[in-house]
């Protein structure tokens, strides 16, 4: 019988999905990609080894992979980003037929996803930009699926997508029609964004608890996992929380791991498309800068001899500054939030994509890397408001927290903690509520220097005026 499904790739996503869906009673083709005439055979050993699953059928070339699928062939790929999608797509193409649909559940960059769309369609071919979350447990057992593209063909995968994603609380799929194009890879770059904000987040709370407030890795453990109970549930604080108490032959396994941050570019691309789009986001370039200046361990060492660098602690009460730093946290996730969600509304009204946040925050509540209590009110906030710094309920904690925020970023960084992203989104939201913000001075200077012109406050038309700074500095000095 034909495969419902084919997968191309047997990395640790491609394997897992392809076992999630046989599980599911999907019957699934695999295939690995190889240097043609070379014998390779991953792919049917891996649906060999797991004979439990009958519905699994593994192919070690391509043209056979290919016409074991039932029309119109569904097709996804779970490749690396960039050169080697293209690569795929070239060598598929003479082997389909319109009408077929190609899925790629990599992290690729939206824009390439765009073009592929755009290029895929004249060839009738369907295209589904699809971002997938969840790592490899998620994938196994329950992802985030964030489509996109072609509806009509997304109306073909859905039953499929529907069976395979994580279920939210009310039992609906954590899978939604993301928009047209590569909408699916963008919502996917952005939710990376997230992550990346709220990792470096905890890693500075980490570090606050253990080295400012001199608490145990175990004690700092049940800090976290006393926030969780206590209003703060999130995937990540958990997965923290186990990691801060994992030991390995006797030792905490965190401290034997060297403090390099790695990073594979979605972070990169948010920043060049948040700076296309002209949407602020200081908290994720930071977030990115903090895993580039770890990289450099041994120029931090030498750096650290050199300028005496420790951490200091706080002399303060314990219990009072445990309630600061959580309340700082507490904060500093939610304007990572709206700073992601922000940016997603910029490009989608640029694109006029029309993205819908209430659907794209359920299907992140439960599959993904970024599940929490907090995207669990959004998915709820965004079915009849757009902006997090509206939000009710969410005013007043953003209120009573943000002297929290000011006081442990003060604290820190005169205690020589970097604070990165706790500070920049301090910065953020202060700038984002300040009525008098020192812009008119930028504006002066620019004129000033390069007749840049500006706009008056007491001009409702707001006309571009310039100033001739230097005549009237003279006059002034001369009426003196
Ligand atoms: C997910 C993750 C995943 C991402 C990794 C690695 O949602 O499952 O976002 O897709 O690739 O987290 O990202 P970095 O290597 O850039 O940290």
């Amino acid at each position: 019988p034909k495969s419902h499904v084919g997968i191309i790739g047997m990395g640790v996503m491609g394997k897992s999905l392809a076992l999630n869906m046989a599980e599911k009673g999907i019957p699934v083709a695999v295939y690995n990609r190889h240097v043609p005439g070379k014998e390779e055979k991953i792919a049917s050993d891996f649906a060999a080894k797991n004979q439990q699953f009958p519905l699994l059928q593994g192919f070690d070339d391509l043209e056979v992979f290919v016409s074991a699928l039932e029309l119109p062939r569904k097709i996804l790929l779970m490749i690396p980003a960039g050169e080697a999608i293209d690569l795929q797509i070239e060598q598929l193409l003479p082997l389909i037929n319109e009408g077929d649909i190609i899925i790629d559940g990599g992290n690729s960059f939206f824009e390439d996803s765009n073009r592929r769309s755009d290029e895929l369609s004249k060839k009738g071919i369907h295209f589904l930009p699809m971002g997938v979350s969840g790592g490899e447990e998620g994938a196994r057992k329950g992802p985030s699926l964030m489509p996109s593209g072609n509806k009509a063909a997304y109306d073909l995968m859905s039953a499929y997508l529907e069976k395979i994603a994580a279920k939210d609380k009310k039992g609906m799929a954590c899978v939604t029609y993301v928009g047209p194009q590569g909408a699916g890879h963008f919502i996917k770059m952005v939710h990376n964004s997230i992550e990346y904000g709220e990792m470096q987040a905890i890693a500075e709370t980490v570090h606050l608890l253990r080295f400012g407030l001199k608490l145990s890795l175990p004690e700092s453990a049940k800090v976290l996992r006393n926030w969780i109970t206590g209003g703060l549930k999130s995937y990540f604080l958990e997965i923290t929380a186990d990691i801060l108490e994992i030991k390995e032959n006797n030792e905490f396994l965190l401290d034997m791991i060297l403090d390099q941050a790695e990073q594979k570019g979605t972070g990169g691309w948010s920043i060049q498309t948040a700076l296309k789009y002209n949407s602020p986001y200081s908290s994720l370039f930071e977030a990115v800068t903090a895993r580039q200046l770890s990289a450099n361990k041994k120029d931090r060492s030498d750096l650290s001899q050199i300028f005496h660098h420790r951490f200091r602690a706080f002399a303060e009460d314990k219990v009072l500054m445990l309630e600061h730093l959580k309340n700082a946290y507490a904060l500093t996730r939610i304007i990572n939030h709206e700073t992601g969600f922000k940016l997603m509304q910029n490009v989608s009204d640029a694109l006029e994509w029309n993205l819908n946040f209430s659907e794209i925050a359920r299907i992140w509540t439960n599959g993904c890397i970024i599940r929490s209590s907090l995207m669990e009110d959004l998915a709820e906030f965004f079915q009849s408001n757009h902006s997090i710094f509206h939000h009710k309920a969410l005013i007043g904690k953003i209120k009573e927290w943000k002297p929290d925020l000011a006081y442990i970023v003060g604290m820190g960084l005169q205690h020589d903690f970097a604070l990165p992203v706790m500070s920049a989104s301090l910065n953020y939201l202060l700038g984002r509520i300040t009525d008098d913000s020192s812009a008119n001075l930028i504006q002066a200077q620019r004129d000033y220097f390069g007749a840049h012109t500006y706009k008056r406050k007491d001009d409702p038309e707001g006309l571009p005026r310039h100033t001739d700074w230097t005549t009237l500095k003279y006059k002034q000095l001369n009426l003196k």
